[in-house]
């Protein structure tokens, strides 16, 4: 990989960072924002501010490579930090420190001189190592992903009901009709991004309430109202990348490309205890990958024909 893409990418990837960082920590509750998981755990709170702190170490190196012949600008851009006091300050103004500090990370790199790229520097006067610009940034986006885990988890499920033999429908269509099914159907995938192939799509003949649908086909031109369209499920899944929790919905087609993806967390899994006539099927579930993680067991009563479970898997 050579140092110009490793630049470019990096670019590409602090913008899109400064996009979304911000509305996914903006969705956390306040209650959590400044919990800790346990005595030896950082808050999300804390998290983020060890985050503006190494933003801004990296910031000052930037500067000081970039401008070594006026190294007073890395010292105001120190005291202007400082100044901040970021443990003190609400949600809304930690993220907008963090934003400030991130586009100005954006601009130097943007504007780094040419002919400075491949300079090695010291990286402080105690530290000999010496870093090139591209590794810095390289260094810097890792870093920052990382702790973005411990701030905002995102979650990528596959939710389906099936049958014994892992039916999932006939004639385009569901084979059962079974209410606790759709009621927790509906109960995770609300406030969310539903993302399904297009003869789901048909099948159901509308977006579901409170939910964004997002359609995959291979019909560049192909359009409904209320939903959004991609051309592959990594499209549908950049089309909701600011949501944290986003579900694949089916149909046969997409399940098979998802699991095959290794682009999924979490399966949600309705197993409906009965074998039925189908012309489409879920994939074997690969119990070398997939753990289960919770299940429920029901009976049948008046209202669910058949016996039925609630299965979570995660990865192993
Ligand atoms: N039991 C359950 O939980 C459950 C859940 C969902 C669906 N279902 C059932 O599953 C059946 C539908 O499944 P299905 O396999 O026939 O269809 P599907 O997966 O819902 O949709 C297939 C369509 O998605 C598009 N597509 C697939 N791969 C693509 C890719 N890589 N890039 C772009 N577009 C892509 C194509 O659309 P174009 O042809 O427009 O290009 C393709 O025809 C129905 O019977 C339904 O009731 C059951």
């Amino acid at each position: 990989m050579g140092k110009e893409y490793v630049i470019k990418t990096c670019i590409e990837n602090l913008e899109n960072i400064l996009n979304s960082f911000p509305l996914q920590v903006a969705s956390i509750s306040k209650e959590s924002w400044n919990k800790k998981e346990s005595e030896s755990k950082w808050s999300k709170k804390e998290v983020l501010g060890h985050l503006i702190d190494s933003g801004f170490n990296n910031l000052q190196r930037f500067i000081r490579v970039q401008y070594e012949e006026t190294p007073h600008i890395a010292y105001n851009q120190n005291e202007w930090v400082k100044s901040q006091n970021w443990q003190a300050l609400p949600i809304e103004n930690v993220v907008q420190l963090w934003k400030v500090i991130n586009q100005q990370i954006l601009h130097i790199w943007k504007n780094f001189p040419e002919n400075k790229v491949n300079v090695k520097i010291n990286v402080s006067k105690e530290k000999t190592e010496l870093y090139t610009f591209a590794e810095i940034m390289e260094d810097y986006i890792v870093h920052f992903h990382h702790h973005e885990k411990q701030i905002v988890s995102k979650m990528i499920t596959v939710i389906a009901a099936i049958g014994k033999n892992n039916e999932l429908g006939k004639g385009n269509d569901l084979i059962w009709h079974l209410p606790a099914d759709l009621k927790r159907f509906k109960k995770v995938t609300s406030g969310h991004h539903i993302v399904m192939g297009r003869n789901t799509f048909e099948s159901i003949g509308k977006p579901l309430p409170n939910r964004t649908t997002i359609i995959i086909t291979r019909n560049k031109d192909y359009s409904k109202e209320g939903c959004l369209t991609a051309n592959s499920i990594e499209e549908a899944l950049e089309l909701s990348k600011k949501d944290t929790d986003v579900f694949i919905i089916g149909g046969a087609q997409i399940y098979k490309q998802a699991l095959e993806s290794n682009l999924v967390d979490k399966l949600d899994i309705t197993l409906v205890h009965e074998n039925f006539e189908a012309d489409v099927y879920f994939p074997e579930i690969n119990t070398l990958v997939w753990k289960e993680a919770s299940r429920e067991d029901f009976i049948a009563d008046e209202k669910n024909k058949y016996d039925y479970s609630f299965v979570s898997y995660v990865k192993k």
